[in-house]
């Protein structure tokens, strides 16, 4: 079979691996892939989001399978084009993936189908949401309407923030036409729980859960970023609470999109918090997240690409999807100045030995060499029989790796450690 993978992170190195594992693969095609990902797969300079030519590429190279990976081509209707000229697709359609691409389509599906979600208000001006925060609790959660490359919700501590986060989205437009409506909701507090599934929209099948670390310094310091480490599984998930979820949250979410004629069909992405009433929705993605991508594939046992085809097919019930009992940890490193501003095409030195465990998220290849590109550059993965190992294994191969100005967390899944010994 001829896969064609669109996507250009490590969480499509992770996946473009995983995939690597069935025989049945001749070739994976990433589009635009990365200096890493070209080890393990052909990768053509095409766009993530320009479809017209990712379609024009499947078509000219009789490409069997194709697994669109990030928000933005999923958003603009990537999989509803393939789909038309005849590929088989693992993620959902523009309709369902307004799931992420929408927070006021994804907070009234909550409301209206009772699933727990923060409180919220939905604003189209600014001069009404200003009022609102006049007088409305603090802190206070803004969220800008679209995609905004996961800068777009803003943790209001005072009034004063809130107000300029309210002008900077609505009146100077700093995530563009994604802020023509905003979101105003209720500030929750609980430890945050990942949780990537398999549906097609009649089966939901939920992965291993996992903690991602999203503020850039150790201890939750530092400014947000795309996330700088991840361990699988997260121990405040526990058998009570993910019970719970499939009760509260996953089933009646597929249900809900099923009403609204928006079957979900893909990897549907739950951000939970675990409040002191019990889980509840902070966002809903409508991919794999990335970097829990990382440390949940990882652990999955059973064959990835029969799981998706699986769900293509809406016959996912016939599968039965098996975890590793191991935790996965994952750290990021990234290049120094990052999430604002960083220098780029420093050599990266990886030894042969780690190869393996590494999923590369912005780097170039020249001349058989690896050089920074981006803002995460790679990502360290390692498995180990309890938490404590795979945090060791983890750190010990990441010091093996060199390049100018890099930084990384160092206490990736010590949250998660301090949770476990309570
Ligand atoms: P999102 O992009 O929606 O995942 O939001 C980014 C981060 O903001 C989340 O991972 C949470 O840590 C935080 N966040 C979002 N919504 C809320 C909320 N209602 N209360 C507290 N924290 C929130
Ligand atoms: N790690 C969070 C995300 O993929 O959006």
């Amino acid at each position: 079979m001829k896969i064609l993978v669109v996507g250009g992170g490590g969480r499509e190195h992770a996946i473009v691996k995983k995939i690597k594992e069935n025989p049945e693969v001749e070739c994976i095609y990433a589009l635009p892939g990365n200096g890493g990902i070209a080890n393990d797969a052909i990768c053509v300079p095409i766009g993530a989001k320009d479809i017209d030519a990712i379609v024009e590429f499947a078509l000219k190279n009789g490409i069997d399978y194709a697994i669109v990976a990030p928000d933005d081509p999923l958003v603009l209707g990537a999989v509803d084009k393939l789909e038309q000229a005849g590929i088989n697709c693992f993620g959902p359609n523009a309709k369902a993936a307004r799931i992420e691409g929408s927070k006021v389509f994804s907070k009234n599906l909550m409301k209206k189908y009772g699933i727990p979600t923060a409180a919220y208000e939905v604003f189209s001006n600014a001069a009404d949401a200003l009022e609102y925060i006049k007088t409305a609790p603090i802190p206070i959660v803004v969220k800008a309407d679209g995609l905004a490359l996961g800068k777009g919700v803003i943790i209001a501590m005072t009034r004063k923030e809130a107000e300029d986060a309210i002008k900077s989205i609505m009146e100077d437009r700093i995530f563009g036409a994604s802020g023509s409506q905003i979101v105003i909701e209720e500030y929750l507090e609980g430890p945050e729980v990942s949780v990537l599934s398999f549906t097609d929209g009649k089966t939901i099948i939920p992965m291993i859960s996992s903690m991602d670390h999203k503020r850039a310094k150790d201890g939750d310091k530092g400014l947000n970023t795309g996330g700088m480490g991840t361990v699988a599984p997260n121990p405040y998930y526990t058998k009570e609470i993910a019970d719970r979820c499939m009760k509260e949250i996953f089933i009646p979410t597929i249900n809900a999109m099923n009403s609204e004629k928006s079957t979900f069909k893909g990897c549907l992405y739950f951000g939970l918090m675990i409040t002191s009433s019990g889980p509840k929705v902070i966002e809903y993605n409508c991919r794999f997240g990335d970097p829990e991508t990382q440390v949940v594939l990882p652990l999955l046992k059973t064959d990835l690409l029969s799981i998706m085809r699986a769900v293509t097919k809406e016959r996912l019930s016939e599968i039965k999807v098996e975890f590793s009992l191991e935790s996965a940890v994952c750290v990021i490193m990234a290049s120094g100045g990052y999430p604002l501003g960083y220098e780029k095409g420093y050599e990266i030195f990886i030894p042969d030995e780690i190869k393996e465990d590494i999923y590369v998220a912005g780097a170039k290849a020249e001349d058989g060499k690896l050089f920074t590109s981006g803002g995460r550059v790679l990502g360290v993965t390692a498995t180990g029989s309890s938490l404590k190992e795979a945090i060791k294994a983890a750190y010990e191969k990441t010091e093996k790796i060199h390049f100018e100005n890099a930084f990384f967390r160092h206490d990736i899944g010590a949250k998660a450690l301090l949770a476990l010994e309570k």
